[in-house]
């Protein structure tokens, strides 16, 4: 369970409330949209619980981006029969939810609402008629009305010293292996006057650090209180002027949306983290072309040349695919040449998933399951390998972490580094005084590398 939402638990479900509990699938995005739910429901009469035990209403904020993703959310309604209460809601939002629709019935008849991701904010609503209409009707949204939900969802609590904003929603791109278009509705943005407003409400209850969602979030451009439009660096300038707000990300980023005012960010606003999360999906120009990405590898190389002229130390970070259709072992080694030349902080790898309806799945050309198999576990080795040396370079010298929380053992806290590597520190003083700690920016001098982690100690 993401950490963020477990913070937003009730430790104690109230008398008289009944029980929500929201599983969220996927990307940050959800997550974002998990939190709001449970905001959302709260008036409602509804407290958020950690368990499908007994809990009244189960919310199921879906991913549709991965075959297996899909089946996970068949297997937990499965399993979830045995567990919830007689009379419990089930509603199954988030982008399977949007995909399948009203098929969501056939394969799992104990689910009651079908909603997307851009009609969440309807949510108390659909629990309203599902629950005066008990078993007997069904409900679908699956409308993507444009950004309505923002403007309908209830102040964002915060949940620790991190937290999230989405600050735009939805994709154009129609990359050929991609739901995300058809899932999440056309990019738009929210303005910045809004996000704004949300961070400064974030800031007064303790977050140090946001992190910016969006699906191409470096194309983002919305308006500001004085009526002036926006990009994303212009956000972010506005954003580190918030009293509070120590620490700005931001992802995804498109490589098509790069500006000089996006490069030059990393160097002008010092808030602005060395983490870059900038996904290639393959080193060759043929599948690049075949997966419509309209950018070829030696753009997007320079790119990285370029962010690494203006922030040498910046922390690179990217996503592949492997066994796109028409990818060959010398396709799959250039990927590879890829991953070793740009030494990513981190990455993320995938095994091309076929989605019905994208035209990569219309394509002849797959590759077999068991060559994905394959190539999938020598990119996850290679980048692996890059992981392990760009930690490496951090033993022995000083950095800071934002204490998000204690660690495993007593004595021991965690966060991240500014390169969003994961840092557990030693620190000394009583429980109380490690508690204080928390949401604060200590120094610390990095002793140790575990395999995707740093330890240190306290200056
Ligand atoms: N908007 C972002 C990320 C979208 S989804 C971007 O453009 O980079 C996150 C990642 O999932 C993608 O970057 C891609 O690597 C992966 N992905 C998307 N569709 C996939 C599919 N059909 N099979 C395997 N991986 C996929
Ligand atoms: Fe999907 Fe491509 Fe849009 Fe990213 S840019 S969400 S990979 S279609
Ligand atoms: Fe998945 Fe939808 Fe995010 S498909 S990755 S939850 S945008």
């Amino acid at each position: 369970m993401p950490v963020l939402i477990q913070h937003a638990i009730d430790s104690e479900i109230p008398a008289g409330m009944k029980r929500l509990f929201v599983k969220s699938y996927g990307c940050q995005m959800n997550v974002y949209d998990g939190l709001r739910m449970a905001e959302l429901m709260k008036p409602h009469g509804y407290a958020l619980t950690d368990t499908y035990d007994g809990a009244d209403l189960v919310v199921l904020n879906t991913c549709h981006i991965r075959e297996k993703a899909d089946e996970k959310v068949f297997s937990d309604i499965g399993r979830m029969k045995k567990v919830t209460a007689d009379d419990a809601i089930i509603a199954v939002g988030g982008c399977t939810g949007q995909a399948l629709g009203a098929d969501i019935f056939k394969r799992a008849q104990q689910v009651q609402v079908v909603f997307g991701p851009q009609s969440m904010h309807r949510l108390p609503e659909f629990v309203e008629r599902a629950t005066r209409h008990h078993g007997l009707s069904r409900i679908v949204d699956t409308e993507l009305p444009e950004l309505q939900k923002f403007d309908a969802l209830p102040t964002p609590g915060a949940y620790g010293p991190t937290a999230f904003v989405t600050i735009q929603e939805g994709c154009d791109k129609f990359c050929t292996y991609c739901v995300v278009p058809y899932t999440r509705g056309p990019e738009l943005s929210r303005s910045a006057k809004d996000v704004v407003k949300e961070v400064q409400i974030l800031a007064e209850q303790g977050v140090r650090e946001v992190c910016l969602l969006g699906q191409n979030v470096n194309a983002y451009h919305g308006v500001n209180a004085a009526g002036k439009e926006l990009t994303l660096a212009g956000l972010l300038k506005e954003l580190a002027q918030i009293n509070g707000i120590e620490r700005l990300r931001f992802t995804t980023s498109h490589p098509n949306n790069m500006n000089d005012e996006m490069f030059n960010i990393f160097a002008e606003e010092e808030k602005v983290m060395p983490y870059f999360h900038l996904p290639v999906q393959s080193g060759s120009n043929k599948i690049l072309a075949a997966m419509n990405r309209n950018h070829t590898v030696e753009e997007y190389l320079s790119h990285v040349e370029r962010l690494r002229s203006v922030r040498p130390d910046i922390a690179m970070s990217g996503d592949f695919i492997v066994g796109f259709p028409g990818e060959t072992e010398e396709d799959y080694l250039q990927t590879l040449s890829v991953i070793a030349e740009v030494g990513y902080g981190t990455a993320y790898g995938f095994a091309y998933s076929p989605r019905p309806g994208t035209p990569g799945a219309a394509l002849s050309n797959q590759v077999e399951e068991a060559v994905k198999k394959e190539r999938l576990a020598g990119m996850l080795a290679a980048i692996e390998a890059c992981q392990e040396n760009f930690n490496s370079t951090f033993v022995g010298k000083e950095t800071t972490v934002l204490v998000e929380g204690p660690g495993d053992q007593d004595g021991l806290l965690k966060g991240r580094t500014p390169h969003n590597i994961s840092c557990t520190i030693a620190v000394s003083g009583d429980a109380e005084a490690q508690t204080q700690l928390i949401g604060e920016i200590v120094r610390v001098k990095v002793t140790s590398q575990r395999k995707f982690s740093l330890h240190g100690e306290q200056l």
